[in-house]
């Protein structure tokens, strides 16, 4: 592997754990203005000096990222379909090299539909990104889209992983599951979770990372359950905490209530209140 593959993927997962914490702000290119991310630039901001990497389309990335940024960017580059269209596994591929090139990404993403109606089309595009990545030393991510009629159980999710790596995929990322060591273990790239659907108990999703991480996942690339949360700042460090720092849940959960107290008008108001009555 060329030195600047390796370079970029040190970028991306941390070469002193081996993990990653990756926040997703991609899901407008086929969500449109998604819930709690309407204002993408007022969510990423605060988040940015936790997190290792942002994974983001160019056009957000350009319209409401601060090129001074420092946190090297995964960039989505598939797309094509949309929520009320035909079939979201209908993929191609929506942004060239060059211009991947020109807004300095560390990494490319890619979604593969593995047993969906467009399966060869987008593994076909997965193949064809790895040779455009491998010219310029850049890694791709594989994510494994899971259309409706499959079953997010690990017997899918090992095949969807595996095929990602035989592929040429430099990290792939998948859902948590049942016997996830099994997905991990078919997979000889690093592997990484995506949240999915925001969980109505904060702690659920924390248990979710926590389980991913100790079934051998390199880290997270989660989304809504960290911007869709009435206190994101606090759930990307208590993630943090779980991946980088082995925190068990009920501490990350620590944090999190920490974070609550100082961000919750009426404590503060409660603390600092005179006694007028
Ligand atoms: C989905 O295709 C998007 O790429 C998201 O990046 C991904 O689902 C991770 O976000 P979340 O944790 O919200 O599921």
């Amino acid at each position: 592997m060329d030195w600047g593959m390796k370079n970029r993927i040190s970028k991306i997962i941390r070469p002193q754990d081996g993990r990653c914490v990756m926040l997703a702000v991609d899901h407008g290119y086929f969500l449109g203005p998604t819930e709690k991310l309407e204002n993408a630039s007022r969510v990423i901001k605060p988040l940015l000096p936790h997190i290792d990497s942002l994974m983001i389309t160019r056009g957000v990335l350009r319209t409401s990222v601060n090129p001074s940024v420092e946190i090297p960017i995964v960039l989505r580059v598939s797309g094509g379909s949309s929520i009320v269209g035909e079939d979201l596994s209908n993929e191609s591929t929506t942004t060239s090299i060059e211009d991947a090139l020109r807004v300095n990404a560390t990494c490319l993403a890619t979604s593969i539909f593995v047993g969906s109606k467009y399966e060869y089309q987008t593994l076909t595009n997965l193949a064809k990104l790895v040779d455009e990545g491998e010219k310029f030393g850049i890694p791709i991510l594989a994510v494994t889209a899971v259309g409706k009629e499959m079953t997010r159980d690990y017997r899918y999710l090992a095949l969807a992983c595996r095929i990602a790596a035989e592929l040429g995929a430099h990290i792939v990322k998948t859902y948590y599951c049942d016997n996830f060591e099994k997905v991990v273990e078919g997979c000889p790239i690093p592997v990484v979770i995506a949240g999915g659907k925001k969980l109505s108990n904060e702690l659920d999703a924390l248990q979710l990372a926590y389980n991913a991480v100790h079934h051998g996942a390199a880290g997270v690339d989660m989304g809504r359950n960290i911007w869709q949360s009435e206190y994101p700042v606090g759930m990307v460090k208590a993630v943090r905490a779980i991946v980088h720092d082995n925190y068990e849940v009920k501490e990350a959960n620590q944090i999190l209530a920490t974070e609550k107290e100082i961000r919750t008008p009426s404590t503060v108001n409660t603390t600092n209140a005179v006694n007028t009555t």
